[in-house]
């Protein structure tokens, strides 16, 4: 299993912060934005670790983050030219992934949760996470049957779908780098990571799993601010 943190974007909701730098170097209490997902992904035993990110940052990446060595891991980088969708993100990670399977996490998401598990018992398929939440027009909406199976999936859905949103970590069999070569941009432009879940979902071969701890997309200033004090509050309790 490899990992791919997908970086990239113009981090236009976090204007005039990202003016200067890209959303995901922003600190998050006491640490980058980045090091929470890196952190999950290595926490889950993946150390082959490719980052995704923007031309305009990417020096500052390399210098932040460099080889991966001194994390025990090797980090590899390439830069997405426009922010065209999640689904890029396999096209252009195609040779880096090689035959492997591969997990992403974007690279504004932090995760409590620890994946070890799943990410060890995973075989084949698409396997993704939803978490309950009070705006779910903002992200990929899944709805559930009554045996809490996946039944449909949408990208911002326009009418109530569930409260149920897909979470940013996904991982994915190596079949995803053929999937994501076939997707064509939606309305907005974008290669979008939910016709990637579509196409498993549709093989019946789609696990949805619950969020159990707390998840932020840290891409607002809410969020942002809220992922900051309870890193903050996290701290204070360790101590
Ligand atoms: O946070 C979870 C949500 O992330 C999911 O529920 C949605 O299904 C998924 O589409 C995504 O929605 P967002 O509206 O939050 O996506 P956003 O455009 O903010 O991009 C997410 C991260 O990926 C962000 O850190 C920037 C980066 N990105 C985005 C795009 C479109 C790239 O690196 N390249 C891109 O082309």
């Amino acid at each position: 299993m490899k990992g791919i943190v997908l970086a990239g974007g113009n981090g236009t909701r976090l204007l005039p912060l990202t003016k200067i730098t890209s959303k995901q170097l922003l600190p998050v209490y006491n640490k980058p934005m980045v090091f929470y997902p890196m952190e999950t992904l290595l926490r889950a035993g993946i150390n082959d670790i490719l980052f995704i990110v923007a031309p305009d940052h990417a020096g500052d990446f390399l210098k932040l983050l460099g080889s991966g060595r001194e994390y025990g891991a090797k980090f590899t980088y390439e830069i997405q030219d426009k922010p065209e969708g999640l689904a890029q993100a396999f096209v252009i990670g195609a040779d880096f992934i090689g035959d492997d399977n591969i997990t992403m996490i974007l690279g504004d998401n932090i995760f409590e949760d620890d994946f070890s598990e799943t990410i060890k018992n995973f075989r084949s398929g698409g396997h993704v996470f939803a978490k309950e939440v009070t705006d779910p027009e903002r992200f990929g909406v899944v709805k559930f049957d009554e045996n809490m199976r996946a039944v449909q999936i949408e990208e911002k859905p326009k009418t109530h779908l569930s409260n149920y949103a897909i979470t940013g970590l996904y991982i994915y069999d190596n079949r995803v780098v053929e999937a994501a070569r076939q997707v064509k941009p939606s309305g907005r432009g974008e290669l979008e990571i939910t016709e990637l879940h579509n196409w498993y979902l549709k093989k019946g071969e789609l696990a949805v799993d619950i969020v159990k701890g707390e998840w932020f997309d840290a891409g607002t200033f809410e969020t942002l601010l809220r992922a900051s004090s309870l890193m903050a509050e996290k701290a204070k309790k360790q101590q």
